[in-house]
C-alpha cells in the first residue's frame, strides 16, 4: 500500500496517495472521514479493464500532465521554443504546513519544477490551492494553460450550478447537466466580468440546498479565466481552474517563476448553503478592514440614481442635511464631481475637482456632512480615461491599444495602461491630491468597460500584468489612506471576486436595484460572498434599469440583506415614505449585528423565497412573496436551520408590525413549519425568533 497523505478540517478531509514515481493521486476530496480511516487497495491497484490502456495506466494526480500517457486535461500546457510539450512530474519534496502541504514537483526532461501549496482551514474548511511554475530551461518557457489547481470530483456528480448575466443583470443561475463533454467556462474581458463569475457548484443527485454533497471552488482573481469540469476514465471529473491566458501572454525566462492566483474550494453535506457558509467564513478571513475588525456597517447614502450628474453644491448640502434626519450614516458622493465631469462623455482622468460645481473644493461638503455626524464618500475611476480630457489630450499613449490598430471606445472610454508606472504614478498622485485634503472614510472604485487590445507598449498582451497592476495601485492607496474603506465596483458586478477581496470592503452587486432582480441575483452573490460585503440599497419605483415598480417596504426588505443603502431622491418622497424610510433605517441598525453572520437561502412552492441570518439559536427570517398566490391558504414554511431540540419564541417583527410571540418547538419548525401571514405578491414578511435557552433576549441587536 502507497503511503496516504491526509488534510482534515472540520467536515471534510483530503486524502492524496503517494506513488513511488509521478506526483501523489488524488484519491479523495470530500466530507470528512474519520480520524483512523481505512481505504482499502492503492489507487494503483484497483481493477480496470486492461484492453487498450497502457501496461502502467495513469490516474489522477494533483498536477496531471499530457503527453505521456495521461489522456485528460492537463495541469500545464507549455514548451520551450516548440519543444517539451509532453511532461510528467517527479516528486521530489512533501513539506507539511501549518493547515497543508507543499508538493515540489520537477520534470528534469522537460525542465519545469512546480510547487504546488494546498491548505485545508480547519474552520471554514475551504481548501486553497495554488502551483508555482520554475522554468528550469535555458531557453523561454512559452505557457499557455497552469491551473492554480485540480480537484476531483466524485462519480455520483450530476450537474453544475454558476452564473452567467450582463450588465444590470448579475448572477443568473446556470444548471448545466455533467457528461463526458468538458464543461468549460472562460472569461476574455479582461475583468472578473458580469456574465462568467470564475466559480461554481457541483452537486449529486438529489442534493439540494441545505442537504446533501456540495463541490463549490472559485478562483482568486480578478482578471481572464478559465474553468474546466473534465471527465475522466474511472468516473470521476477534475476539476482544474486558472487563468486565462492570451496566446505570447505569459512567457518564463530561464529561471523566471509564476505563482497562479488561488484556487478556493470547499466541500458540506449541508448541500449548497452549506458550501456557501464556509465560503463565508474564508472570505472574512481575507478582508483587511481598516481598525483590523468591521464595523457595525454604516447605512450609506449614494448620489448617483437620484442625482446622476446634477451636482449643484447647495442641493448635495440640503440632501445631506436630509439624509443625516433619516438615519444615514455615511454620504458618498458619486460621478459627476471633477472637472468637467457633466455627463459620461468627458474627464475620465482628469483628477481634480469641478471648479464651476464646487467653487471652494469639496471641502465644505465634505465638512458639512462630518458635522452632521456622517461619514463622507468619493466615487473614482482610476483605470480610465476618456479621449475627449487632458489626461488623454496629454498621453494619447497611455490608453491600451495595439500599434496600427482602431481603438474602440465604450461608454465612450479608454482603458489606462497601468502596467506603465508613470500611469500609475500619476493616478496615485492625482486622486491622493484630492483626497488627502477631504476627511474621507470611503472610496467608491469603479471600471466601466471591458478590456479589448490588452497590450502593452511592445504589443505583448497584458491583460495578467494589468490586473496585478491594479492590485498594486489598491495596495498604494490603502497604505497611503488606511482608514479608508474601498467598494469595488464595475458597472455594479463587473469584478466581484475572492482576489480583490482582500483590497475592498464590500462590493457594488448590480447597477440593477429592482427589488425582484436584486432577490435573486443576491442569493447568487451569496453563495460565494458573505452579507456584509454585498451593497443592496433602497432605490426608486420604477427601478431605473427595468421599469418595474415595487412597494417601499419590499425594496427595503430585499436591500436589508445585505449592506444596507438607500439611492434615490430624497426629495421625490411623500411624507409617509419618508416615515417608512426611517423606520426601515432604525431597523436595520437594530438587527445588522444578527444580519452579517451565518446565512441561510431557499425556495418554497407558491412563490415564495426566504432568507436567514443569524445563528440557529437566534435569526432573522426574511419571506418573500414573488408572486401572487394561487391558493387559499399559504402552507407552513419549513425551517431547515433552527437548532435542533431548542424551544423557539417567534415573533413578527418589521417595521409596522410588532407582532405577538408564538411559541414553537425546533422540530416543528423543520418538519411542520412557520405559519405565513396572506402575503400580496412583492411583499415580504420578517420574524425574529430566539431559542428560550438563550434567556430571551435578543443577541443580534447592535
Ligand atoms: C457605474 C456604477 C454606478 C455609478 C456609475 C457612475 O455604472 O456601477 O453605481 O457609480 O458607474 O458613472
Amino acid at each position: 500500500m502507497n503511503e496516504l497523505i491526509a488534510l482534515r478540517g472540520t467536515q471534510t478531509s483530503l486524502v492524496l496517495e503517494r506513488q513511488a514515481q509521478g506526483a501523489p493521486l488524488w484519491r479523495y476530496w470530500g466530507p470528512r472521514l474519520a480520524d483512523d480511516f481505512a481505504a482499502g487497495p492503492a489507487l494503483a491497484d484497483e481493477p480496470c479493464f486492461k484492453g487498450f490502456l497502457l501496461d502502467q495506466p495513469l490516474r489522477l494526480d494533483v498536477f496531471p500532465g499530457a503527453g505521456l500517457g495521461w489522456f485528460g486535461m492537463s495541469a500545464l500546457e507549455a514548451h520551450h521554443e516548440g519543444r517539451d510539450f509532453a511532461f510528467a512530474a517527479t516528486t521530489t519534496a512533501i513539506e507539511r504546513t501549518e493547515n497543508g502541504l507543499i508538493i515540489q514537483l520537477n520534470d528534469a526532461v522537460a525542465k519545469i519544477a512546480v510547487a504546488l501549496r494546498l491548505s485545508l482551514d480547519p474552520v471554514s474548511d475551504v481548501l486553497t490551492q495554488s502551483s508555482e511554475l520554475t522554468n528550469m530551461g535555458d531557453t523561454t518557457l512559452d505557457v499557455q494553460w497552469l491551473a492554480s489547481g485540480v480537484l476531483p470530483l466524485p462519480a455520483n456528480c450530476t450537474q453544475v450550478r454558476h452564473y452567467a448575466g450582463r450588465h444590470a443583470n448579475e448572477w443568473v443561475l446556470q444548471e448545466d447537466p455533467l457528461g463526458r463533454a468538458t464543461w468549460l467556462r472562460e472569461n476574455r474581458r479582461g475583468l472578473t466580468s458580469h456574465d462568467t463569475f470564475p466559480g461554481a457548484v457541483v452537486i449529486a443527485d438529489g442534493t439540494t440546498a441545505h442537504a446533501g454533497p456540495a463541490y463549490a471552488a472559485h478562483l482568486a482573481w480578478s482578471g481572464n479565466h478559465r474553468q474546466a469540469i473534465d471527465w475522466i476514465g474511472d468516473g470521476r471529473w477534475q476539476w482544474q481552474m486558472g487563468l486565462g491566458l492570451a496566446p505570447g501572454e505569459l512567457r518564463l525566462a530561464p529561471g523566471e517563476s509564476i505563482t497562479t492566483p488561488d484556487m478556493l474550494a470547499t466541500c458540506s453535506i449541508q448541500g449548497w448553503q452549506g458550501a456557501a457558509r464556509n465560503f463565508h467564513q474564508a472570505m472574512r478571513d481575507r478582508i483587511d478592514w481598516p481598525g483590523g475588525a468591521m464595523e457595525p456597517r454604516s447605512v450609506h447614502l449614494n448620489t448617483w440614481e437620484g442625482y446622476y450628474f446634477d451636482h449643484d453644491e447647495a442641493a448635495l448640502i440640503a440632501l445631506a442635511d436630509r439624509a443625516a434626519a433619516i438615519g444615514i450614516e455615511r454620504f458618498v458622493l458619486d460621478d459627476g464631481w471633477f472637472h468637467r465631469r457633466n455627463d459620461d462623455t468627458a474627464a475620465l482622468g482628469d483628477w481634480w475637482c469641478d471648479a464651476d460645481k464646487y467653487p471652494s473644493g469639496l471641502l465644505p461638503l465634505a465638512q458639512h456632512v462630518r458635522a452632521l455626524g456622517m461619514e463622507f464618500g468619493l466615487w473614482i475611476e482610476p483605470e480610465m480615461v476618456n479621449p475627449d480630457s487632458d489626461l488623454y489630450r496629454a498621453h494619447p499613449d497611455w490608453a491600451l491599444h495595439i500599434a496600427g490598430r482602431a481603438m474602440q471606445t465604450s461608454r465612450n472610454q479608454l482603458v489606462l495602461d497601468l502596467t506603465r508606472p508613470e500611469v500609475s504614478d500619476y493616478l496615485f498622485d492625482s486622486i491622493s491630491k484630492v483626497i488627502a485634503d477631504l476627511p474621507l472614510a470611503y472610496l467608491k472604485w469603479d471600471h466601466n468597460r471591458d478590456l479589448v487590445a490588452a497590450a502593452d507598449s511592445t504589443g505583448r498582451a497584458a491583460y495578467r500584468r494589468q490586473t496585478l497592476a491594479y492590485y498594486d495601485l489598491l495596495r498604494r492607496f490603502r497604505a497611503a489612506f488606511p482608514q479608508v474603506e474601498i467598494e469595488g465596483c464595475a458597472g455594479g458586478g463587473g469584478r466581484i471576486d475572492a482576489g480583490v477581496l482582500p483590497h475592498v470592503h464590500r462590493f457594488w452587486t448590480s447597477d440593477c436595484i429592482d427589488a425582484l432582480s436584486r432577490l435573486r441575483m443576491q442569493q447568487g452573490f451569496l453563495q460565494f460572498f458573505p452579507p456584509e460585503v454585498m451593497g443592496s440599497h433602497i432605490g426608486t419605483a420604477p427601478a431605473h434599469t427595468t421599469g418595474r415598480s415595487q412597494g417601499q417596504a419590499f425594496r427595503a426588505a430585499v436591500a436589508c440583506q445585505g449592506h444596507l443603502g438607500v439611492e434615490l431622491d430624497l426629495r421625490t418622497l411623500s411624507e409617509s415614505d419618508e416615515a417608512d424610510l426611517v423606520r426601515w433605517i432604525a431597523f436595520y441598525k437594530t438587527w445588522r449585528g444578527l444580519l452579517h453572520r451565518q446565512t441561510w437561502s431557499g425556495s418554497a412552492s407558491d412563490g415564495l423565497v426566504w432568507h436567514a441570518a443569524g445563528s440557529p439559536q437566534e435569526w432573522l427570517l426574511f419571506v418573500y412573496r414573488t408572486e401572487p398566490t394561487a391558493q387559499h391558504f399559504a402552507p407552513p414554511l419549513q425551517l431547515p436551520f433552527v437548532a435542533s431540540d431548542a424551544r423557539f419564541a417567534v415573533r413578527r417583527i418589521d417595521p409596522g408590525h410588532d407582532g405577538k410571540i408564538a411559541a414553537y418547538d425546533a422540530s416543528w419548525l423543520h418538519h411542520g413549519g412557520l405559519s405565513i401571514p396572506p402575503m400580496l405578491a412583492e411583499r415580504a414578511v420578517i420574524f425574529h425568533g430566539i431559542a428560550a435557552d438563550t434567556g430571551g433576549a435578543a443577541h443580534g441587536q447592535a
